[in-house]
């Protein structure tokens, strides 16, 4: 068995320190280690994107760094957005607009999406999907994410021009 290093690392604003194999991808440590299982893995090829999480404000698939890589990182996975009753407003759009069917893909969408409106809050349909290429989902056709993106973008400008915040997440260490 190989040697243990210590992580510390933050995660949706709290800090964890542990013991893992040098071996252990992020998605791992984050699913069995902190049991935070929104974060999903679809796939065993850095394909599907269900994965993806916020690292340091980028948005990143979680099954293709090692969890010791992310020593020291800030991390956001979808259970840091938002909760009931206070919702983010990717996780409010994909409600109104239906942006999800079985909803397994949708922690991963959520974050890609959230990564692409942190560089550009105004995309147009086209960037939309570029910017979601990574992200599979098998149910929707994808119309109900672009959507729901759009409605993001709106809501997130909104609270923006109003409390001055621009909901960035996951940034710096
Ligand atoms: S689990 Fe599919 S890209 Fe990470
Ligand atoms: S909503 Fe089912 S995979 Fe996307």
């Amino acid at each position: 068995m190989a040697k243990k290093v210590e992580v510390s690392v933050t995660v949706n604003g709290k800090a964890y320190s542990a013991e893992v194999e040098p071996r252990m991808l992020l998605v791992h440590f984050l699913r069995e280690t902190l049991n935070l299982t929104g974060t999903h893995i679809g796939c065993d090829t850095s394909q599907c994107g269900a994965c993806t999480v916020m690292v340091n404000g980028e948005a990143v698939k979680s099954c293709t760094m090692l969890a010791v890589q992310a020593a020291g990182c800030q991390v956001t996975t979808v259970e840091g957005l938002g909760e009931v009753g206070n919702l983010h407003p990717i996780q409010q759009s994909f409600w109104e607009k239906h942006g999800l069917q079985c909803g397994f893909c949708t922690p991963g969408v959520m974050i890609a999406s959230i990564g692409l409106l942190q560089q550009n809050p105004n995309p147009s349909e086209e960037e939309i999907r570029d910017a979601l290429e990574g992200v599979i989902c098998r149910c929707t056709g994808y119309q109900f994410i672009v959507e729901a993106v759009k409605h993001a973008a709106q809501l997130m400008a909104v609270d923006e021009t109003e409390t001055g915040n621009a909901l960035q997440i996951g940034e710096g260490r």
